[in-house]
């Protein structure tokens, strides 16, 4: 960095010094060192800086209450991922987490161990995803909440095709029984092309890049006392494993369906919850002596 650029930093970074909120003045100072540095880093020229502005301009102007391209930005660049392990800190023996993703529609109904989540026709291969939940020590936790949802073979979540399938095809909400054990009749989950018709998608596409994810069913525990687990359960068979648009895939998380002694497709996805406390940062949300001199 040049002398007059690292005076520039500097001056730039005394200004964000004595904010009234340690933890947002940390967080913005880090973010100002590292734009400067990328763009001592890249040359980068006014007009790319205008194209930049431009992009991310378009990147809020495709929002709304059903799309959200700044989560998918994120997810793309691998951002979301890393906010993911930094923020779980998991003890090591539980199961891992991966991304949210935007398809989530809370309110699923409740069904009932062994229910199909299926409501709409498919030619999916009708499957079985079974398993035990057990805390650390390995002891059976009973009435844990486990909300699933999947594409249909389509390529489509149901909120993605109102009107052309049943809103709750393919997603419910299960329990564990007395000895932590649950059952969930699906289909086999199928890759699909996240949504590559915005600016996020152009980034990939003009980079050359995959937009596609590999076949996943998503699955989330909650249990009072436990941290939330927000997970997949990947096939370990299915195209893009390599190569996940949103770099979501995990060794542990990848299973195979296997005839079992019925003839029905079926797995095994065993988790472990962790009941340690998630790490707090001091000041907890970044914004919140905004919001209070706002109040
Ligand atoms: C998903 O798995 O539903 C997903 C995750 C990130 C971006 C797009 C889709
Ligand atoms: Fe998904």
């Amino acid at each position: 960095m040049s002398d007059e650029n690292a005076i520039l930093l500097d001056e730039v970074l005394r200004r964000y010094e004595h904010s009234p909120n340690p933890r947002l003045a940390e967080i913005t100072r880090g973010a100002i060192r590292h734009l400067h540095a990328f763009v001592e880093d890249v040359q980068l020229q006014r007009h790319e800086w205008a194209a930049a502005i431009e992009f991310l301009t378009a990147v809020g102007q495709i929002c709304s209450d059903t799309r959200q391209e700044f989560v998918l930005l994120s997810d793309t660049l691998g951002v979301s991922t890393l906010v993911e392990r930094v923020t779980q800190q998991s003890s090591a023996d539980a199961t891992e987490n991966t991304v949210l993703g935007p398809f989530f529609v809370p309110g699923s109904p409740e069904r009932a161990n062994g229910e199909s989540m299926l409501e709409d026709d498919d030619p999916g291969d009708r499957v079985a995803i079974r398993g035990r939940v057990t805390d650390l020590r390995g002891n059976p936790l009973a009435g844990v909440n486990i909300d699933t949802w999947q594409n249909s073979s389509s390529g489509f979540y149901a909120c993605q095709q109102p009107g052309v399938q049943s809103a709750d095809n393919l997603r419910g909400i299960y329990r564990t029984d007395a000895d932590g054990r649950y059952e969930i009749l699906t289909i086999r989950p199928t890759p699909y092309p996240i949504p590559d018709d915005g600016p996020a998608g152009k980034l990939l596409k003009d980079n050359g890049r995959n937009w596609w994810r590999p076949g996943h069913t998503h699955l989330w525990f909650s249990f009072d006392g436990y941290k939330p687990l927000i997970t997949h359960l990947f096939d370990r068979e299915s195209a893009y494993l390599n190569d996940d648009a949103v770099f979501g895939v995990r060794a542990s998380l990848l299973r195979s369906f296997l005839p079992d002694s019925s003839g029905i497709l079926a797995t095994t996805f065993d988790v472990t919850l962790d009941d340690s406390h998630e790490r707090s940062v001091a000041g907890s949300s970044p914004t919140e002596s905004d919001s209070a001199e706002s109040d």
